[in-house]
C-alpha cells in the first residue's frame, strides 16, 4: 500500500484527533503517505483533502472535537454517491481507508469494503452503542464532562431544596445517563432500554422526601422521555421545586480525557497495522483491553446490549 486515507465522520467526540494523529503517523512510519479527507465523506466525495504530514497531525492530540472536521452526507446514502467516492479514491490513487465514526459511519464503511475498497472502522460515538467494543472513542469524556456539570447543579440543588431533571445524550442508549447516575449518586436515571414508570419514581422520590432528603437528581437519556414533562409530573405528584438542565453539546466537546487519547492512539495505530497486514472490512474494537478486529458485516448486524447489571447497580444505588 503506498497511500491511505483518513475521514472523520458523523457526530464528532474527543479522541478522534487522538485516532487520526497515531493513524497518519504509523502510517508514515510504514512509508505510506496519508491524505486526510475533510468533513467526512462530503469531502471524499468532493476530493477536499489535505496531505497529512508528521507535522500536519502534531499539537492536536490535547484537543477536543476533529481538526479534520464531520459532517453528514446526504449524496453518500446513495448508490451513485457511493460509486463517485470510490472512483475519487481510485483518482487519488488511495488504496486504503480508515473511517472513524459511529455506527452510521461504519455502515457507510462496509458499503465502501463491499464496493471493493479496503477499509478498517475506528467506532467513535459518545453514546457507546456500537458493538464488538466495549468502548468507543469519546465516551469516557463525555461522561467525565456530564459528571462535572451535575456535580455543580448537585451543589445548587441542595442550597435550594430542589429536584433536578438533568438530559444528557443518547437517543436510543441509556448509557450515559446509566453510568452518569452511578458516577455522580444520582437519585434514578431513565433510560430507553426500560420503560420507565412515573409513578414509581415519583413513590421513590416522596419517600426519600418524607425521610428528609430534600433534594434530588434524576438523569434522563434525551430518548426516553421530555424532560420539563417529567419535571412537572414530579413537581405535581410531591411538590418538590423541580428545575430541568439540558446539557447538550456541552457533552460531545473538551479536551479528551485520558482513556480517550490512549484509546484513540492505540485504535489509530492498530487499524492502520490491520490494514497493511492485508485486513479487509473491519473495525478494531478494545474488549477486555485488548484491540480486536470484527468484521463490519457482523457488526452491522449486531446490537449492543445494554449492561443489565449496571442498570440494576444505577437503580439500588440511588435510593
Ligand atoms: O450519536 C451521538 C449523538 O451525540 C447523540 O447522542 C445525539 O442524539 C446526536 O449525536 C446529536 O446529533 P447532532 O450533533 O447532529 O445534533
Amino acid at each position: 500500500m503506498k497511500r491511505i486515507g483518513i475521514i472523520t465522520s458523523g457526530g464528532d467526540c474527543s479522541g478522534m484527533n487522538a485516532a487520526v494523529r497515531s493513524a497518519t503517523r504509523t502510517a508514515i512510519g510504514h512509508g505510506v503517505e496519508v491524505l486526510g479527507f475533510r468533513k467526512g465523506y462530503l469531502g471524499l466525495l468532493k476530493g477536499d483533502y489535505l496531505e497529512m504530514t508528521s507535522r500536519e497531525v502534531a499539537g492536536i492530540l490535547h484537543r477536543g472535537g476533529t481538526f479534520l472536521q464531520s459532517a453528514r452526507s446526504e449524496e453518500f446514502r446513495t448508490e451513485k454517491g457511493r460509486e463517485k467516492a470510490v472512483q475519487r479514491l481510485k483518482d487519488l490513487e488511495v488504496d486504503g481507508l480508515i473511517i472513524i465514526g459511529g455506527d452510521g459511519s461504519l455502515k457507510g464503511a462496509l458499503a465502501l469494503h463491499r464496493l471493493g475498497v479496503p477499509v478498517i472502522g475506528i467506532p467513535a460515538s459518545i453514546d457507546n452503542d456500537i458493538p464488538f467494543t466495549d468502548m468507543a472513542l469519546g465516551v469516557d469524556t463525555a461522561l467525565n464532562n456530564i459528571i462535572y456539570a451535575v456535580d455543580c447543579i448537585k451543589d445548587t440543588a441542595s442550597s435550594h431544596d430542589r429536584a433536578f431533571v438533568i438530559e444528557v445524550m443518547g437517543r436510543n442508549s441509556g448509557y450515559l445517563a446509566s453510568m452518569s447516575a452511578i458516577a455522580c449518586g444520582a437519585e434514578y436515571a431513565i433510560v430507553p432500554e426500560i420503560e420507565c414508570d412515573l409513578s414509581d419514581l415519583c413513590n421513590q422520590l416522596r419517600l426519600r422526601w418524607e425521610e428528609g432528603r430534600s433534594n434530588a437528581i434524576i438523569i434522563l437519556a434525551e430518548g426516553a422521555g421530555h424532560a420539563q414533562n417529567i419535571a412537572d409530573t414530579i413537581k405535581d405528584a410531591i411538590g418538590f421545586e423541580t428545575r430541568v438542565t439540558v446539557l447538550g453539546h456541552y457533552q460531545r466537546g473538551g479536551a479528551p480525557s485520558v482513556f480517550d487519547r490512549l484509546l484513540g492512539s492505540r485504535f489509530g495505530n492498530s487499524a492502520v497495522e490491520f490494514l497493511l497486514a492485508g485486513q479487509r472490512g473491519k473495525m478494531v474494537g478494545l474488549i477486555c483491553n485488548a484491540i480486536v478486529p470484527t468484521l463490519l458485516e457482523t457488526v452491522a448486524v449486531s446490537e449492543k446490549r445494554p449492561q443489565e447489571e449496571l442498570l440494576g447497580m444505577a437503580s439500588v444505588l440511588g435510593i
